[in-house]
């Protein structure tokens, strides 16, 4: 008899293994680079024009490679403007690995980084019991898990964003 098929939803640490190895695997960091370099200079053009502080959310950033990609290009086009960054992501072991990356990485004077270590749904309601809203200006989820995404939209987290990079 077949056994039932183990879901990557309920195991974050098989599903962060099984990234791992469509990454190794596949083009996506380099589709994520070329995406980096043709598109994102257009999407990020207007999120920041005149404002002393850029607000960004990260939803499910991870380890922050990717994020740190944005960050640089949002750095190079807003040179000196704050940028606060939040990154929702569940993964404790995720969240020390973008921790490393930040600490490994220089021009970051200007980048405050505020994790919360939840999931996007845990964060939303959360905001909601706390009666908190906050404005983004970028919010992006990149390559993170479908089927709780339908937890998260930009509207219930009462946002503002000007542009969403949405992948996977
Ligand atoms: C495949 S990784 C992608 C990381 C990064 N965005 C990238 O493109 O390299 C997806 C991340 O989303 C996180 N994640 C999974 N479910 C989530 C949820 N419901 N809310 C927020 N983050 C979630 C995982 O812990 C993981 O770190």
């Amino acid at each position: 008899m077949a056994l039932p098929m183990r879901s990557l939803f309920t195991d974050p640490d098989r599903y962060l293994q099984s990234f791992r190895l469509f990454l190794a695997n596949s083009t996506e960091h380099q589709c994520m680079q070329e995406f980096m370099e043709r598109q994102l200079p257009s999407v990020i053009g207007s999120i920041g024009n005149g404002k002393s502080a850029i607000n960004i959310l990260s939803v499910g950033g991870g380890a922050g490679e990717i994020d740190l990609l944005i960050l640089s290009k949002i750095q190079a086009r807003y040179p000196g403007v704050t940028i606060n960054n939040h990154v929702i992501e569940p993964s404790a072991d995720q969240i020390f690995k973008y921790k490393e990356h930040v600490a490994a990485t220089s021009n970051l004077e200007n980048v405050k980084f505020t994790w919360h270590e939840e999931t996007a749904y845990e964060y939303e309601s959360r905001m909601s019991a706390e009666k908190k809203t906050k404005k983004w200006d970028f919010i992006h989820m990149i390559q993170t898990r479908k089927q709780r995404l339908g937890e998260v939209s930009p509207k219930a987290i009462s946002t503002e964003e000007r542009g969403v990079g949405r992948r996977g």
